[in-house]
């Protein structure tokens, strides 16, 4: 008798704090630091899901390592503050001042979370470091099959029926880290790799703020290489 009552007064001393965790976890919302080489179709559609109240977010910058790229003009049109990035002498990767810079950059806008949409560079530890287990890639390929640069031509000519779009956590490899999302997209008879890489981005654009989502929910753990979300 003595010892239940003993456990009902634990149990209501625990329980408004374990309420309070619950909360803290589940109203996560993301402050996004996006980079980004080309057309931005994929920040767009974060924009969009932000807009529509389906994900709990907002995006502090935009960095492109391209001083043309279109992603900064959508980041301009919609009033996120955004700069381009020299990361000379460099071409493929994100190092030395470079990474640095892009550090402070993020860090003083306050983000929390790195989203890679569309940067064509290898991002190194030490921005890794920064931001441990919050810099999320997309890649248009059902991983581990086809990493690097085209994967929906090498799934072709590959003969794949199936191709897909993989958004993963980065780690030091490339295309590597453990997969939070993936969709598969049927590869067609008369496909070429314009049309399947535009049915994968209309996937991508479904997977993008799904990941984030999952993210921003706190519900899931990272075991080895599994993401196990709920
Ligand atoms: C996407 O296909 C993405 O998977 C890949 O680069 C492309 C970027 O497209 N990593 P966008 O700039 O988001 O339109």
């Amino acid at each position: 008798m003595r010892r239940r009552r003993y456990y009902t007064i634990i149990r209501r001393t625990l329980a408004p704090c374990r309420a309070d965790y619950a909360i803290i976890r589940v109203m996560g919302k993301l402050h996004l630091g996006v980079l980004g080489s080309g057309a931005g179709s994929n920040m767009q559609s974060i924009v969009d899901a932000i807009a529509e109240g389906s994900l709990d977010a907002d995006i502090r910058i935009v960095l492109a390592d391209v001083p043309d790229a279109k992603i900064l003009e959508r980041a301009k049109r919609h009033g996120i503050p955004c700069q381009y990035l020299n990361c000379a002498p460099w071409k493929t990767k994100l190092e030395g001042p470079a990474e640095d810079r892009c550090i402070e950059i993020l860090k003083e806008a306050g983000v929390d979370t790195v989203v890679l949409a569309g940067f064509m560079r290898i991002v190194k530890p030490k921005l890794l470091a920064a931001f441990p287990n919050r810099v999320l890639n997309i890649h248009p390929a059902l991983l581990p099959a086809f990493p690097g640069v085209h994967s929906w031509k090498q799934a072709l000519d590959y003969g794949c029926k199936v191709a897909g779009v993989t958004v993963h956590f980065v780690d030091a490899g490339t295309d590597s880290g453990p997969i939070i999302v993936q969709k598969a997209v049927p590869v067609l008879e008369d496909d070429t790799p314009e049309t399947l890489h535009a049915r994968i981005q209309v996937q991508e654009h479904i997977a993008f703020p799904e990941a984030l989502n999952i993210i921003a929910s706190g519900k899931y753990s990272i075991e080895g290489r599994r993401v196990r979300i709920g």
